[in-house]
C-alpha cells in the first residue's frame, strides 16, 4: 500500500516538473525537440524498468536504484559550478543521457557520458547522432573498470551507491589533476578520502524524492 501510494506521488512530482521544464526550457525550440524525441523514445520503455531488469539479471540484490536529475537541478548545478564551454563534463552513470544533452544545449561545453546499461548507451549515441549533438559522447562501460577520460567537472548522482564501489570510485576520481572540480550528491567525497579532496561549496537540490544536499569538490593531493 505504502508503495503504490508512493509511486502515485513520484508520478504526481513527475508530472509537475515536466511541466516546469516546459515552462522553462521549451520555448527553445531546437532543445524542445531534442528532449521530446528522448521522452518519446522511452514512451514504452521505462527506464525504471530497464535498469530494475538489468540489475536484476545480474542478480543484484538492490535493483530499485534508477533514478534522474530533474533539468532545473542540473542548471542549478552548471550554474554553481560555473560550467564554462572549455569545460568537459564528464557524467559518471548518464543514465538516458537527459542531462548529458540538456548541460550541452544551454552551457555548451563538451559532454561525455559513461553508461553500463547498453539499451541506455544504444538510444543516447542514436539521439546525438540524429540531432548533431557532436559534443555529447557516450560510452558503454562500467565507470569501476573503464579508464575514466579527461574532464575538468564530473558529476556523481549515485545514492544508491554501495560504500565499496565509492571507495574504489574516489581511487580512480582521486587521480584527476588538481582542481578538478567533482560534484557529488547527498555525500561529500570527503567522507572517503578526506586527504583528496577539498569541498568548495555545498548548496540544496531537488529530486523527486525531495530535498539533499550537493558538494563541489576539488581534487587536491593533500597528502
Ligand atoms: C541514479 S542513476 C543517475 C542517472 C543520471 N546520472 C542522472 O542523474 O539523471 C545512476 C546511473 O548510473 C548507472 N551506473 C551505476 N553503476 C555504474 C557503473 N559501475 N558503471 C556505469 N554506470 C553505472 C546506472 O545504470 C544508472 O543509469
Amino acid at each position: 500500500m505504502i508503495q503504490i501510494w508512493n509511486m502515485i506521488k513520484y508520478m504526481l512530482t513527475d508530472r509537475k516538473l515536466q511541466k516546469e521544464v516546459k515552462k522553462r526550457y521549451y520555448h527553445d525550440h531546437s532543445f524542445s525537440h531534442l528532449d521530446r524525441a528522448l521522452l518519446t523514445a522511452y514512451i514504452f520503455k521505462n527506464p525504471y524498468t530497464i535498469s530494475k531488469n538489468y540489475l536484476k539479471n545480474r542478480n543484484d540484490k538492490e535493483i530499485h536504484t534508477y533514478g534522474e536529475t530533474p533539468l532545473m537541478t542540473y542548471e542549478k548545478i552548471a550554474q554553481e559550478s560555473e560550467l564554462e564551454p572549455t569545460d568537459t563534463f564528464l557524467e559518471l552513470g548518464s543514465g538516458r543521457g537527459r542531462g548529458a544533452f540538456f548541460l550541452y544545449h544551454f552551457f555548451n561545453c563538451r559532454v561525455i557520458g559513461i553508461e553500463r546499461i547498453s539499451q541506455f548507451v544504444k538510444l543516447s549515441r542514436h539521439l546525438s547522432h540524429k540531432y548533431h549533438q557532436e559534443r555529447v559522447t557516450f560510452i558503454c562501460g562500467d565507470v569501476l573498470k573503464e579508464e575514466l577520460p579527461e574532464a575538468t567537472v564530473i558529476y556523481l548522482y549515485g545514492t544508491a551507491l554501495p560504500d565499496q564501489e565509492i571507495t574504489l570510485l574516489v581511487q580512480k576520481l582521486k587521480r584527476y589533476p588538481k582542481r578538478t572540480k567533482i560534484i557529488s550528491i547527498s555525500y561529500p567525497l570527503t567522507d572517503y578520502d578526506e586527504n583528496a579532496f577539498q569541498i568548495e561549496k555545498t548548496f540544496p537540490v531537488s529530486f523527486l524524492w525531495g530535498e539533499t544536499e550537493a558538494y563541489i569538490q576539488k581534487v587536491c593531493h593533500r597528502e
